[in-house]
Formats: C-alpha cells, structure tokens, sequence
C-alpha cells in the first residue's frame, strides 16, 4: 500500500485515524509537553554581513540557541520558491515514478525516497516523506536527480554557496581560525546533502510526530521551511521547547554536531522536533553542510590552544554518520559515540 506514494498516499486515502505503527510513546508527544518557551531564537539580518555586530549576533546565537533565522541572506526569494514548487512537484508525481528512487530500486545510492527516519529500527514511525540528494557533483546531479527537482534543488544549494561560506568565515573566527585553507574547506563543507521533506496531513496529529527529536550530524543545515510552522528546537533550560515561527523570506539555521565537535562544545548542536499537523500540509527542505565522509573530526588545534580539555574523542565523519543512520532518531545520542 505504501509502495512509491509514501505517507502522503495513506494520508490521501482520507484517514479518519492514525495507524497504531504511527502512535508514538506519550513522552515522544509534544501534545505532552506542558511547557512551550515564550522566549524565540534571533532573527538577524544578513544584509552588513561584514559588520562585526552581525558577526557577533551570528556567533552568540550559535553558543546561546545553536539556531537562529536570517533574512536578506543573499540568496534570491525566487529560488527560495521554485524548490519548494519543485518539493510539490516530486512528491505530486505518480507512485509508480517516485518508487524508482525507494532504497530497493534506486539505481544511486546518493538519491533515496523514503518515509520516516529508520523504519527498520524505530518502534514507532514518523509521519514524514523524505527525497534524500546527496550532492557530489554537478554532473552526477544532473545525471542521478529526479527531473522533476532537480535543477531548482541544485540552483538553491549553488546560491546558498556565498551565504555558507560567509556563516563558516564568520563562526571560525571567534574560534581564532582566521583562514578557511583547503583542508579546512574539507572539514567544515566538504560534502553537502539537500532533503525535500513531505509532511502530509495527519489524523491525530497529537498521537505522532513529524520528526522526532534529534540534532543534525552536520557542520551548518540550512532550513528552507514553508508559511505551516511546526518545528520546534530545546530551550536552553533543557525542559521547554521553542517554537521557530515561519518568517517569510527566512532561513534558519542550524549548527549540526559536527561543528560542535570541531569547537569543542563552544557552538551547540540542538535537539529540535517537527510535530504533524491536522489541517496543512508542511514541505521543507534543509542543506546538510557536512565534512568529507573521510575527514578525521575532532577539535580545532587553534580551539584547544588555550589549553582547554578536549572533549570529544576523533572519528571519521563517515563513521559518525554510519552511527546515526543505524538507529531511530534518539535526540543527543550520537554525540555521546565521541565523549
Ligand atoms: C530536520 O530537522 O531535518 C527538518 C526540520 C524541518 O522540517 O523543519
Ligand atoms: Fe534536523
């Protein structure tokens, strides 16, 4: 029944109830949570990115919050909409062309459709179609991509570029990197990933989640979302959970655990969760900027110089990401992998 129309085609066929595989544990609910933080992550303007008070805002929010939006960030409204035009279009195509893409007919396996996170070990699913790109080059994209994304997903990661570049230049430099040399060019942006994330309407929105909690394993993620609202990032109380208001024209955006491990700790990589909704649909569609798979992470030199402990072991990135695709989304557990 699944096959190739993922959960939206079980959310197409009218529902009046959530399957029981969808209910999740009552602490996994967010209907659950009493306590909704009144306090909100920065919004900052990106348009004197080269003014030491941006560079101070973006910095402080990736210590205090790990998450913050941006707006007149540089990358064009118009491409903004066109990939989440073309999320609608991937996901509005018949099942029998979406089910080429599932892990067993895919013929790459850098293009994966897929529903929830890690069928295979989660004792409740997440109510969430994915199309997973991972970007290694132009022409493999162009190649491998479905047609009907392709161009508008790598247009937004080709003009996101200058907008990454400068959040990374901004970030090492309180950690007194002054220069992103070719290695650390590989460390902190060697890889990337692009997922148009489907979240169809939900009967019992309140029984599931869209995303269960959990931190990126990325360097940065940069998060297109739409007008619906719903994600929701841990406070620094560790006990409430704030929500991130759709702004129009925004991004958000994230420091994953990779920069939290290649800071020692000073840049947080925070838990945030999606909830389902009962009456809109919600499509977004993050870039995980990522090290190469064979980088060693562990933290900077120019970080540890002060002499402070280090406080994660190192690993090679693709073996902390092989860790974090082996299980369900488990909130801050990779991380503990390096401790
Ligand atoms: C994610 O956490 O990977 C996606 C978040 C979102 O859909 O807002
Ligand atoms: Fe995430």
């Amino acid at each position: 029944m699944l096959e190739g129309n993922g959960v939206k085609g079980l959310s197409e066929m009218g529902l009046k109830s959530l399957p029981k595989q969808y209910i999740q544990p009552l602490e996994e609910r967010m209907s659950m949570i009493k306590v909704v933080s009144q306090e909100s992550i920065p919004i900052i303007d990106m348009s004197n990115w080269d003014d030491p008070k941006v560079g101070d805002a973006i910095c402080d929010a990736a210590e205090k919050w790990g998450f913050f939006q941006i707006i007149n960030h540089g990358v064009p409204i118009k491409v903004l909409e066109n990939v989440k035009d073309a999320t609608y279009r991937f996901y509005g195509l018949p099942a029998k062309e979406k089910v080429k893409y599932t892990k067993e007919k895919s013929s790459s396996n850098h293009v994966r459709y897929g529903s929830s996170f890690t069928p295979e070990a989660e004792k409740a699913l997440e109510w969430k179609d994915y199309l997973s790109l991972f970007y290694v080059s132009e022409d493999e994209a162009v190649a491998t991509w479905p047609y009907a994304c392709r161009d508008e997903a790598l247009e937004y990661m080709k003009m996101s570029e200058t907008l990454i570049k400068r959040l990374l230049n901004i970030l090492m430099k309180r950690l007194n990197v002054s220069e992103i040399d070719e290695a650390k060019e590989s460390l902190l942006m060697g890889s990337k990933r692009i997922n148009l994330n489907y979240y169809p309407i939900c009967p019992n929105q309140e029984l599931t989640v869209a995303i269960g909690r959990h931190s990126d394993v990325s360097t940065l993620t940069v998060l297109l979302q739409d007008g619906t609202g719903g994600l929701y990032v841990r406070a620094e109380d560790h006990h409430s959970w704030i929500h991130v208001p759709p702004v129009s024209g925004a991004l958000v955006i994230n420091i994953g655990d990779a920069l939290q491990i290649i800071s020692n700790g000073r840049y947080k990589s925070i838990e945030h969760r999606v909830t389902a909704n009962e009456k809109n649909v919600r499509v977004s569609v993050p870039i995980f900027v990522n090290p190469s798979p064979s980088d060693v992470i562990g933290p900077l030199p120019e970080v540890l110089a002060n002499g402070e402990k280090q406080n994660y072991k190192n690993v090679l990135y693709s073996d902390y990401v092989k860790h974090f695709f082996r299980k369900a989304h488990d909130g801050k557990m990779t991380i503990e992998y390096v401790k």
